[in-house]
């Protein structure tokens, strides 16, 4: 265990008071470094849109102290349902039953996003960590370097650290430009519904208690959701537009769904009703991008985490878990500093460690995304036989299970699931720290 902190403390900013900016502004306070956090957002929001937490990223928010918090506000997802969209009828199932997640030694969440911001922000701001709202980063100079705030003001630090999502400053200044991206014509909508109001519906209640997430798969297309907390159930549609609005890259806008002329005539009744109880609809735009060739600039100044370093489409299981892994991976590199010629080394070492670790997640991400939105056709039929030939499998309790089938199923999750962004860490530093400390003591003899 590296818990310690280390003896050279360096100033960090970090742009994004997001999921992967707090986390990180944490992880590198905890590692005693000193950290200020600039955020666009005037302040607190509430935000009531559901987030996943795998069980790799509910380890670490375990080991920061907040077990409890979790407890009382997560749900335990206990399956996922795959259902046809037209009749709702179930052709298959993942059961994630007791006996695997505790081997796992943590539980897959459901939150609240606003819940899980709020209970990062109140880590943070208990920790001292400075963080400065209405602030938009305007560019960022990767010599000194230097943040350029809206307001005029520029902060010079030692490191900056881009959590600033799909739009990133901090991905500008390392990649020299913008990135081309793909923009496909699927928009992506999530929309929130108070369970008060699905539970006065017959047809609705049960999902207003299940804790489950179930997707309804379309032609060409998807609609998915799960509870985020008692009160509120997240409904995330996956739906190809012919002229897609002009939604931003962010999560900043509302739109009405009725604006919108989305084709919904396949999908089962229920969920019309659904989307009617809708409160809120954020559109979000995403652009796919080929993996960005660096995630830190030359200077070893700047670099980025979350999705501004690896853009996951939205509302995918795994994005927030991967911004997670990296504020760990950051924190937990920067805390056996004890040279600054070493900055150079550990931040090129994040990247080795974070890079291929990301890849593969947004690979695996869209690979899942593109299975649930097959048009019709022969793979959708071929997919949906195979859903209904496991369906039975899946359905055995654990005792009696078929271990062939959990293997094959298990297999993906338990690379994604075991990861611990800490032992990699302390891995690598096994390795390679003796080196380094070698390297910077001679250097200091010559
Ligand atoms: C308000 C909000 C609501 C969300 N709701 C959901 C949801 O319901 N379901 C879901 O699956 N995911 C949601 N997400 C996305 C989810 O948080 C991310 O996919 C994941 O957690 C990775 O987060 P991130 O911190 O890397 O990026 P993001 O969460 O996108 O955070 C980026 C942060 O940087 C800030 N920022 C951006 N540019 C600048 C700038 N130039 N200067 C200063 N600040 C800047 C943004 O305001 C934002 O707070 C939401 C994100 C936000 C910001
Ligand atoms: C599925 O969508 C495609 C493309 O929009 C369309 O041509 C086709 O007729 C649809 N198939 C069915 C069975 O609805
Ligand atoms: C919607 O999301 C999917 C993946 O979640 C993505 O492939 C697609 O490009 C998004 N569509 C738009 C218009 O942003
Ligand atoms: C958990 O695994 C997912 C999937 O591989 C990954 O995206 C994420 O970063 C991991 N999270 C943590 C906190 O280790």
């Amino acid at each position: 265990m590296s818990d310690g902190k280390t003896p050279l403390p360096l100033s960090f900013i970090v742009i994004g008071g997001s999921i992967a900016g707090l986390a990180c502004a944490y992880s590198l306070h905890r590692a005693g470094h000193e950290v200020t956090v600039i955020e666009k957002a005037s302040g607190p929001e509430c935000r009531r849109g559901a987030i996943r937490s795998p069980p790799n990223m509910t380890r670490i928010l375990k080991e920061w102290g907040l077990q409890s918090s979790l407890e009382q506000m997560g749900i335990k997802n206990a399956r996922i349902n795959f259902r046809q969209c037209d009749t709702g009828e179930k052709i298959g199932t993942i059961i994630f039953h007791d006996q695997i997640m505790k081997a796992f030694r943590a539980d897959y969440l459901f939150l609240e996003y606003g819940r899980l911001w709020s209970l990062l922000h109140g880590l943070v701001t208990e920790a001292g960590v400075n963080i400065r709202f209405k602030s938009l980063a305007t560019a960022v100079d990767p010599q000194k370097p230097t943040v350029s705030i809206a307001n005029g003001e520029s902060l010079t630090c030692d490191i900056v650290v881009g959590a600033d999502g799909y739009e990133s400053v901090a991905r500008r200044c390392i990649l020299g430009g913008q990135t081309r991206g793909t923009v496909d014509k699927r928009c992506n909508f999530t929309l929130t519904v108070p369970t008060r109001v699905m539970k006065t519906d017959a047809d609705l209640k049960y999902f207003a208690e299940a804790p489950e997430w179930n997707a309804w798969l379309g032609n060409g297309s998807c609609i998915h959701g799960h509870l985020g907390s008692n009160d509120w159930y997240t409904l995330y549609l996956v739906i190809p537009s012919d002229a897609p609005p002009d939604f931003r890259e962010n999560w900043d806008g509302e739109c009405s769904l009725d604006q919108l002329k989305l084709d919904l005539g396949q999908y089962d009744k229920r969920l019309h009703k659904l989307m009617q109880m809708a409160e809120t609809v954020v559109p979000v735009k995403f652009v796919s991008h080929e993996p960005f060739e660096s995630l830190v600039h030359e200077s070893g100044k700047v670099l980025v985490v979350g999705d501004a370093a690896h853009p996951i489409p939205p509302h995918r299981d795994l994005n927030t878990s991967s911004a997670v892994e990296d504020a760990m991976t950051f924190g937990s590199m920067f805390s056996r500093l004890t040279d600054r010629d070493q900055i150079g080394s550990l931040v090129t070492a994040f990247e080795d460690i974070r890079q291929p670790r990301s890849v593969k997640v947004v690979k695996s991400e869209h690979h899942r995304l593109d299975f649930l939105s097959l048009p019709f056709g022969p793979e959708q039929k071929a997919r949906d036989d195979g859903l209904r030939a496991a369906l039975e499998l899946a359905q055995l309790d654990w005792d009696s299970a078929d271990e062939d089938y959990l293997r094959e199923t298990w297999e993906d999750y338990i690379a994604m699931f075991n990861y611990d962004a800490r032992e990699v860490v302390d891995d690598w530093w096994t390795k390679w720290g003796p080196v380094m400390r070698r390297a910077s003591v001679s250097q200091k003899q010559t």
